[in-house]
């Protein structure tokens, strides 16, 4: 998947074609202005206020606290987007994509994730620093406990859209009792995989800042002590030795350079017992050698500027399992996430 500037009738896709329209005002101004337009609507309640009947901007506006001519032109906006549709009377009803999306209590809801944007536009808005100087952001070091909760909130929001996949495609041992999720976060996935394999109980290990705001989105799910948090540093903390039959690395890699990633591999191959699985959870990295996609060389940036590393390739984490003595498999591609996908490897008997 990719932005960029699609024809809305024949003369655009023509356009287009020849090159006519003015693409970097669109990728620019036009993505800036859409963005903010979809995080004010899921914030202003906008997706809510419509769920259970069509509205007028008016009575939109007046269920949300909002101010009714600005709030007109914003659901227009949503419209030309897909979110919202327009009847003859004037009012607006929310499409499917809305529904499946944005609600709150919709099972792919991306409705945290998108508010947790707020935070991400000041982290975007410092590239031009990264880019200058080379330094990274430090996000983990500078959030304040508002924007803890937001990202912990996020990323629950975004493992909801993506945990029946990763149900499906977790190559979890016959018989397998214990689960180690290093930052693990929410925990969702570990839960999801709990509710599948009876026997399986599971530690979710994070950094004290993030346990404390996901301790509240773990304990909603009812699993009790069958999944617990752990605080720890993913860089120091002992995993045990032959203690799991699963360990779980989802979204955690992009945030560590490469010595720190070699080395929660080695340390979490160790804790494997034999027999268990290492599943590493990722995006894809940009292919040195081929083309991987624009998704993919955004997210790469995006983990560059905000953390230490940036993407690894599913090559490098192969070899490295196979360093720490694992059997790497083939990397999985997942089909609900375009871009992302598992590396894992097993721990030979
Ligand atoms: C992008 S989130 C991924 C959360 C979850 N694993 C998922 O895939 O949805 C990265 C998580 O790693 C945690 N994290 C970052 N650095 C860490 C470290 N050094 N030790 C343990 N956890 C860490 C963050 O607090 C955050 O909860």
């Amino acid at each position: 998947m990719r932005i960029g500037p699609i024809g809305e009738n024949l003369l655009e896709r023509v356009a287009v074609l020849l090159r006519l329209g003015p693409r970097p005002l669109l990728e620019t101004h036009g993505t800036l202005l859409l963005a903010q337009a979809l995080m004010v609507a899921t914030k202003t309640g906008v997706f809510e206020a419509l769920a259970d009947s069509a509205l007028t901007p008016g009575q939109t506006a007046s269920l949300c606290g909002t101010d009714e001519r600005a709030t007109a032109r914003l659901l227009r906006v949503l419209e030309a987007t897909g979110y919202v549709r327009a009847a003859t009377g004037g009012e607006y009803s929310l499409t499917a994509d809305a529904r499946r999306w944005l609600l709150k209590d919709s099972s792919h809801s991306l409705h945290d994730n998108v508010l947790f944007r707020f935070v991400e536009w000041d982290w975007i808005g410092r590239l031009e620093g990264f880019v200058r100087s080379g330094r990274p952001l430090d996000i983990h070091a500078e959030m304040t406990g508002h924007q803890w909760e937001l990202y912990q909130r996020g990323m629950r929001s975004l493992a909801g859209a993506l945990a029946r996949e990763v149900v499906l495609r977790t190559p979890v041992p016959r018989g397998a009792r214990t689960m180690l999720d290093i930052g693990g976060s929410h925990g969702f996935f570990a839960v999801a995989l709990c509710r599948c394999h009876r026997g399986l109980r599971a530690q979710i290990l994070d950094l004290p800042e993030a346990v404390t705001r996901a301790a509240p989105i773990l304990a909603r799910e009812g699993l009790g002590d069958r999944v617990v948090h752990r605080a720890g540093d993913a860089r120091m903390a002992e995993f045990g030795i032959e203690t799991f039959d699963l360990i779980l690395i989802s979204n955690l890699i992009h945030h560590l350079d490469q010595a720190e990633s070699r080395d929660v591999i080695w340390r979490a191959a160790g804790a494997l017992r034999r027999g268990g699985v290492l599943v590493i959870q990722e995006f894809f990295a940009p292919s040195a050698t081929g083309y991987a996609g624009q998704a993919a060389a955004l997210a790469d940036l995006y983990f560059a500027l905000t953390s230490e590393s940036g993407t690894q390739s599913f090559e490098d984490l192969a070899a490295w399992q196979k360093e720490a003595g694992l059997a790497p498999r083939k990397p999985i591609r997942f089909l609900s996430f375009p871009g992302a996908g598992q590396q894992n490897a097993v721990k030979p008997r």
